[in-house]
């Protein structure tokens, strides 16, 4: 009996290392096994063919001081062509017609109404012109035009609390010229950090960061609105607090004017939950991931490009490097994927069915909590403890739905942050069943 019993065991046990085993094989070494080798050149072209210019700027035309497209076109004929090609990014997806959970668990607030895809950067002044997302503030300007930035940095952070409407009248540009560079592009192509908030948060720690991938980090990233001043921030002063749940630590201690403590956008009127809404995290996601040390933004989403008369220059056309030949030739200088599109779409597609797995169960936990609130079976402290795991796991679901790549920048933390809601639902489930 006892041999008949070790033999058993020792079957089970071995029966499972292999299961083990080929599981893992699947996750890992199926789609995610890297086949990487010694860095060699990005595409055919790269900075190095750039011939760098250094001249004064032109003369301003805009109202406001800052030298527009129109001003840099003759300089820069090809940069400010392709800056205006962005327009052709235009398709909007409706995150509410594709994952109708959203309704439910952005209730109360102005995502449940209205939540469609970003676009190009020629859109901006429009799409938040005609957003059904109610903006009373002019803050909602920040990451649409320059000429909102320029306001800012002349008349300080009051500008930030104006009238909507008011300010909209004077915005003359989308996204331009001055909101990476000021007025400095002559000065080859110099990157200047014109949104204020940005040095504010970071303080020293911005020059640990790449200045082309910080140009897009004036937007692309987690922010708040100041409960004082209203003013557009930063919830992190550095990239090791960008995590979420740095982030999520600072937002629950901040204390408000009144006196309160924890921070939130909105609170959900069925469940009484304090909740955060995330912001396209793109820059945090991006900056903790395999890629950090090794490329800006710009290495995948603007290509280098040369004109017919053999000017080498950035193309300031934002685009998926998976929707452009030469950006897409530029992984293999690292990658030796035979596909690289289908490499990373299998990344995205696992994100993406985890993302709407969890999704539907935080709904089914806003459900369950609505029902105990109005049933007033359990205790207003039982309640709270509730509450509070739903902030968290919404917050992490957030995090990682709301980030534009769906996985591709960083799909570790991608799941991190699902994995992390979930067991956060199910703690909460478990105290209300
Ligand atoms: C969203 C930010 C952004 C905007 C808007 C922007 N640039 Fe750039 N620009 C960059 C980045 C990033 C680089 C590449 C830096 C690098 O080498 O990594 C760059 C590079 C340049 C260069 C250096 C040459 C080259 O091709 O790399 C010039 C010149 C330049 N930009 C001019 C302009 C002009 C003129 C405009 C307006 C028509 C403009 N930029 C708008 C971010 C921007
Ligand atoms: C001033 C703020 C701002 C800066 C700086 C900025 N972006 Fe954007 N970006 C936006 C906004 C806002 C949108 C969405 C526009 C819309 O839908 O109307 C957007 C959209 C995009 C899109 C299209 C997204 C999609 O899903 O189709 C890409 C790609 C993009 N940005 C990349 C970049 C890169 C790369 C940089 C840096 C070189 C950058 N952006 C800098 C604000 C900014
Ligand atoms: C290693 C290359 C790489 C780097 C570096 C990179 N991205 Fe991406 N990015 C991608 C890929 C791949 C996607 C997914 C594209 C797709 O789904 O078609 C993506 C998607 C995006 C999107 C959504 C737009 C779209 O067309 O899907 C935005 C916005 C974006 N990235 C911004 C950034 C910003 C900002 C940075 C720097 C902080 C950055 N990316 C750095 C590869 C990169
Ligand atoms: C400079 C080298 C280099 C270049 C160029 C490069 N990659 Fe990578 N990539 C890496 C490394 C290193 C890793 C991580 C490998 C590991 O973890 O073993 C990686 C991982 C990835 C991952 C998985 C990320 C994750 O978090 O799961 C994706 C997706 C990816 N790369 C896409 C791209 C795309 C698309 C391009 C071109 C637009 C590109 N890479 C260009 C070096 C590079």
């Amino acid at each position: 009996m006892e041999k008949r019993n070790q033999l058993l065991k020792f079957i089970v046990t071995v029966a499972i290392i292999a299961a083990a085993v080929l599981l893992l094989g699947g996750f890992f070494g199926g789609d995610l096994m890297y086949h990487l080798k010694n860095r060699g050149e990005l595409g055919p072209l790269s900075r190095e063919d750039i011939v760098y210019q250094n001249m004064s700027a032109p003369n301003p035309t805009s109202a406001d001081g800052t030298v527009n497209a129109n001003d840099w076109s003759n300089l820069y004929p090809e940069i400010v062509a392709t800056m205006g090609a962005n327009t052709r990014n235009r398709y909007v997806l409706d995150y509410l017609e594709q994952d109708p959970y959203l309704v439910n668990i952005y209730e109360g607030f102005g995502f449940a109404k209205e939540y469609g895809s970003a676009r190009g950067h020629e859109y901006t002044l429009e799409d938040v012109a005609k957003t059904q997302r109610p903006h009373a503030m002019a803050n909602c300007l920040t990451c649409k035009t320059p000429n909102f930035t320029k306001l800012v940095n002349d008349q300080g952070v009051g500008v930030y609390s104006m009238p909507f409407d008011e300010v909209l009248a004077k915005m003359e540009e989308d996204i331009s010229c001055y909101t990476c560079h000021g007025n400095e592009a002559g000065a080859e192509g110099k990157i200047v950090i014109t949104h204020s908030y940005v040095n504010k948060a970071l303080g020293e720690n911005v020059e640990t960061i790449d200045a082309a991938t910080l140009s897009c980090g004036q937007c692309h990233i987690e922010y708040y609105f100041t409960p004082a001043d209203k003013e557009t921030m930063m919830p992190y002063s550095s990239i090791d607090s960008m995590t979420p749940e740095a982030i999520l630590e600072y937002y629950d201690t901040m204390v408000l004017p009144d006196g309160t403590v924890g921070y939130a956008d909105w609170v959900q009127p069925s469940t009484g939950t304090r909740m955060l809404k995330a912001q396209h995290p793109e820059t945090e996601t991006f900056l903790l991931g395999k890629h950090a040390s090794l490329l800006n933004c710009a290495d995948c989403h603007m290509a280098v490009e040369m004109s017919e008369n053999g000017k080498v220059y950035h193309s300031h056309e934002l685009v998926s490097p998976l929707e452009n030949e030469t950006l897409l030739s530029t992984c293999t200088a690292c990658h030796d994927e035979p596909d690289m599109t289908a490499f990373v779409r299998r990344i995205q597609e696992r994100v993406t069915a985890r993302e709407t797995e969890v999704g539907n169960n935080l709904s089914t936990l806003k459900d369950k909590l609505t029902e105990a609130v109005t049933s007033n079976k359990l205790s207003e402290k039982k309640l709270d403890e509730i509450r509070k795991l739903h902030r968290e796991a919404q917050w992490f679901f957030d995090f990682c739905y709301v980030e534009n790549a769906e996985g591709a920048h960083n799909s570790n933390l991608a799941f991190r942050c699902l994995d992390t809601a979930q067991t956060k639902i199910d703690e909460a489930l478990a105290l209300l069943s």
